[in-house]
Formats: structure tokens, C-alpha cells, sequence
């Protein structure tokens, strides 16, 4: 794929007018064989694929390339949802490996800040046209206890929450995106008017509680759907239900 990521989820999201990113969680026995074809069976429904543990792990380099490469040819770019959070010269080891196997995307966690922590992360996306997307307010109950904790935001001189805190980073440090839980709809409203422009992945819905139609409204761009899709007896089935929600959003 030679597009730049933003550019290919764009093109992916209008051609199957869908703004579904499936979280490709398969696990259990022949999990990547099962994935494989759940990913057949859903790619005109969805406009990207994310790729998690559940896969990263027992598929390996290997096994993950062929998965990118698939996705590729059948028009959807690749996020590998890696929550890069370590020291630079580390996390440059990590997202290599990514970059360099097609994944057209990887997700940060913003704590290892900039210097000698995701500085180089961005540059090397930068570079390949690769992109960053940074994890701003995650979608579980637990988060709230410090992603919403108030704290002193010094570079603009303010007490705020932390997540809001992360979502001007985003900006500076210029994200691909953000992610904000779906079930959280008001955090998403408050990140829209950060971000701006920004697209906002929005992970959460069905199992975790969060409403497809809900965080679309609020600002997301695109709703990132696991286990109600891949858990589902009839995946095809299910994505295209969800995508049909999402229709409305897609221009
Ligand atoms: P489900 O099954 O809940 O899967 O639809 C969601 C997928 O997204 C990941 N996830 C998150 N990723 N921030 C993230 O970066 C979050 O707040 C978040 N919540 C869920 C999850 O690991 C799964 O792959």
C-alpha cells in the first residue's frame, strides 16, 4: 500500500462507506486461520483492520505479515495496536518492526513524553508515511482513575484533566489520531474541540457498553469493533449491521 495511512483509511472508509476498524481479536485453536477468514468475509464492511496481542503473539512476524498483506489486497491498511510505551531507543525497535512488515499504523501511550521517548517514534512514521495514533482516554471503567485524574499542565499553565492534557500533546507532537473510548461520549466532545480536524478512533462499543451512533455523533471518525464482530456466529453478518450504523457518518 503505497498511500500514506491517513490517506488509505480515507479511500477504504468512502469505496465500502463503512467507518468500522475491526479489531481483528481472534484467539483459541487456529485462531490466525479463523482470523483470516473473518477478515474475508468483513472486508466490505470495515475500512481498516487493527491487529492486537491476540494475534501479534502466536502469529509473529511471519504470521502478521501475511495478515497485513492480505488486508492490503483486499483495499484496507493496517493498524498494529502495539500501545508503544518505553524508553525511545526501545520503542524505535518495536515500531520498526511494524513499519517494516506493512503495518500502515501503530498506537503510542503518550507517558514515555517526547525526548528519547516517541520523538523518534513520530519522525520515523513521519518519514514512511506511517501513522501514529495516540492513545488520549482508554474505554474501560479503570480508566478513570488516572486518565481523568487533575493535574498541572505546564506548558499552558492549567489544571486539567489528563486526558485533555494528552489530547493537546496529540496535537503538538502532530498525531494521525486519537483514541478515545467509546463510552465516554462527552471525553470525545471535549477531545473533538481539542483535535480538531483530528480523527478519533473510538474503541468500546457493544461489549464494553459504548453505542456505535453515540460516538459517532459525538465526534469520532471511526469506531474500532472486536468481540462483537469476531466472537459473533456470523461475522459478515454482524459488521455489515454495525456498518450500516456508521453509513450515515460517511461521506
Ligand atoms: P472490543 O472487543 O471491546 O475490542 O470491541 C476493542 C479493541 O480495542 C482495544 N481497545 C482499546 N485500545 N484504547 C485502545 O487503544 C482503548 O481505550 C481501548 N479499549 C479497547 C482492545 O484491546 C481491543 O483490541
Amino acid at each position: 500500500m503505497s498511500k500514506s495511512f491517513a490517506e488509505a483509511i480515507e479511500r477504504a472508509a468512502y469505496q465500502n462507506q463503512s467507518r468500522l476498524v475491526l479489531a481483528l481479536d481472534v484467539k483459541g485453536p487456529n485462531a490466525i486461520e479463523r482470523a483470516n477468514r473473518i477478515l474475508e468475509e468483513t472486508s466490505s464492511y470495515i475500512c481498516c483492520v487493527k491487529v492486537n496481542k491476540h494475534l501479534i503473539l502466536p502469529a509473529g512476524l511471519e504470521g502478521l505479515k501475511e495478515i497485513v498483506k492480505r488486508a492490503h489486497s483486499l483495499g484496507l491498511p493496517a493498524i498494529a495496536d502495539c500501545k508503544v510505551c518505553d524508553i525511545g531507543s526501545t520503542n524505535l525497535v518495536e515500531v520498526s518492526y511494524y513499519f517494516d512488515i506493512g503495518f500502515d499504523a501503530i498506537t503510542a501511550m503518550p507517558f514515555p513524553g517526547w525526548i528519547d521517548g516517541l520523538r523518534d517514534v513520530f519522525h520515523l512514521a513521519k518519514e514512511g508515511g506511517k501513522g501514529v495514533l495516540m492513545i488520549v482516554l482508554m474505554s474501560h471503567k479503570g480508566a478513570s482513575e488516572f486518565f481523568e485524574t487533575i493535574v498541572f499542565d505546564e506548558e499552558y499553565g492549567v489544571f486539567d484533566k489528563l486526558y485533555r492534557v494528552f489530547a493537546r500533546r496529540a496535537v503538538k507532537w502532530n498525531a494521525d489520531g486519537v483514541i478515545v473510548g467509546a463510552t465516554r461520549p462527552d471525553a470525545i466532545r471535549q477531545v473533538k474541540n481539542i483535535v480538531e480536524d483530528k480523527p478519533i478512533f473510538s474503541p468500546g462499543v457493544v461489549v464494553q457498553g459504548g453505542a456505535v451512533e453515540e460516538a459517532l455523533k459525538a465526534g469520532a471518525s471511526y469506531v474500532i469493533v472486536g468481540r462483537v464482530i469476531c466472537e459473533s456466529a456470523n461475522p459478515a453478518d454482524k459488521a455489515r449491521e454495525l456498518r450500516d450504523i456508521t453509513r450515515q457518518f460517511s461521506q
